[in-house]
Parts: structure tokens; C-alpha cells; sequence
């Protein structure tokens, strides 16, 4: 794993946009994988300036986010679908048909689940995974605990996730239990993976990543085995490592 550090928030976001600009004009049907949350909204952020500058086109880009809250539509203000349509999508000229999110309203998420893996074989698997770093040291939806030969599929989410995503939801009532998450063992398909980590609330898990061993009581230690990951992190997320 390398590991790239920087200043602040802002140089980790301007990172990431260079890499996944360079990766747009490397391929010529780039597949990207992408991470909802506080994490990549930098980066979005960047890549919207850039088309707006028109350094980059994302009409051939296909994108797989990582996961999806169980019962939440697409037009439900806290559903990750939706945070994709006003952080990034409307803002680029990306095909709807193009962007993929995982079903969470379906009424049959174990067929959701098998319709995504079979939606990312199709597109010939990922080129480069963004993924955000969770306190517990998740990745997409994987809770401490999940098999490392995990793929897509229906998770319950622990406490400690519900507690941290409860700033985007009126009361903790409305956060959901469930969700559809790609599996680790399906991220790890990525051809290249780059996890962004800011700010010291992470620094512990981040730690643990880089000194710690491999294990599933931290799923993120699973990209210990992948050959190609870059950890983009900030000075206060490396603060303990
Ligand atoms: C989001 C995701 C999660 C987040 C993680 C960090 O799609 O898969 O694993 O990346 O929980 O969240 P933030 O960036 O809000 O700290």
C-alpha cells in the first residue's frame, strides 16, 4: 500500500481528482467505483470544476457506487442514490444509464444484490475504487466481523455506523438498519483502489490499518493483499500511525 500524505482536507480531495482524471483519459471506457459520505464530497467537488473547465467528459465513464440504504428511494433526501444526483451526477454530463447505485427499494435486495455483481461483471469490473475509511475501520458497508470472502449483499449496520451517519437524518429513529454493500472480496476486483482518510477521527483505525495485521475484526486490512491501493490521507488522519 502507499501511502500519500497530505496537508489538509482540500490537497487529499485535489489528489484523488488528479488520479481519477488521469484514469478517465487512460482508459477508453473508464469504470469507476464510487464512496457516498463526507469523505469524497472534495473530490466531487474538484471533478465538477474540471468538467466545468472541460479537463475532463464523463460521457464514457461508468460508474458502481459502493452501497445503499435498505427502503430508501432514489428520490428520498437521505438515500445515497439521491446524495450522488446533488453532490456529483447532475452536475456532469454522465449518462443516467451510466450510473449505478445499488436498489435498496426493490421489495427483493437479495436479487438486487446479484444484479449488481452481474451489472459490474458486464462492465468488465472496476478500473479505480474510491473508498472512504469508516471509524471502525469499515469499508463500504463491511462491518468489522464481515468475511473477506464477502460479495454484495444484504448487512445489518452496527451501532457505531448508525450513530455516525445520524448528522444526515432528523432523529436516529429515521437512520436505517440495513443496507446493500458491495462485499470486500467483490472491491477487491478493483483493478486499483484508493482510500481517502481525513481528519483525526480516523486516525486510530488508520493506525491499526498501516501498523496492524491482517484481520477481519478491521475489514479495511483486506487491502493489505490487494496489489495496487494508495491511501490518500491528511496530516490529523495520520496523526497516530
Ligand atoms: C460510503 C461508504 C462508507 C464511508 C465511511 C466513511 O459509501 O461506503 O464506508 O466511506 O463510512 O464515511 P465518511 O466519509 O462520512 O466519514
Amino acid at each position: 500500500m502507499e501511502i500519500i500524505k497530505t496537508k489538509d482536507y482540500d490537497e487529499m480531495s485535489k489528489q484523488a481528482c488528479v488520479k481519477v482524471i488521469e484514469t478517465i483519459e487512460e482508459m477508453h471506457q473508464p469504470v469507476l467505483g464510487l464512496a457516498t459520505g463526507s469523505t469524497p464530497e472534495g473530490l466531487y467537488k474538484c471533478l465538477i470544476d474540471a468538467y466545468k473547465r472541460n479537463k475532463v467528459h464523463f460521457d464514457k465513464v461508468t460508474t458502481f457506487n459502493l452501497d445503499e440504504y435498505i427502503g430508501l428511494s432514489p428520490e428520498d433526501k437521505n438515500s445515497y442514490h439521491y446524495y450522488m444526483n446533488e453532490n456529483f451526477f447532475k452536475h456532469i454530463d454522465l449518462p443516467a444509464d451510466q450510473a449505478n447505485v445499488p436498489k435498496g427499494n426493490t421489495g427483493n435486495a437479495s436479487q438486487a444484490c446479484e444484479d449488481y455483481e452481474q451489472l459490474i461483471r458486464e462492465a468488465g469490473h472496476i478500473d479505480l475504487q474510491i473508498l472512504g475509511l469508516g471509524v471502525n475501520g469499515h469499508i463500504a458497508f463491511n462491518e468489522p466481523h464481515t468475511p473477506f470472502n464477502s460479495r454484495t449483499q444484504v448487512v445489518d449496520l452496527t451501532e457505531s455506523t448508525r450513530d455516525a451517519n445520524a448528522r444526515f437524518f432528523e432523529s436516529m429513529d429515521d437512520v436505517p438498519t440495513q443496507a446493500i454493500t458491495m462485499g470486500l472480496e467483490s472491491i477487491m476486483e478493483s483493478r486499483e483502489i484508493i482510500l481517502l482518510v481525513s481528519g483525526f477521527k480516523k486516525a486510530a483505525a488508520l493506525a491499526e490499518l498501516i501498523h496492524g495485521k491482517k484481520t477481519e475484526s478491521l475489514p479495511a486490512s483486506i487491502l493489505k493483499n490487494h496489489p495496487n491501493v494508495t491511501i490518500i490521507a491528511d496530516e490529523e488522519a495520520l496523526s497516530k500511525a
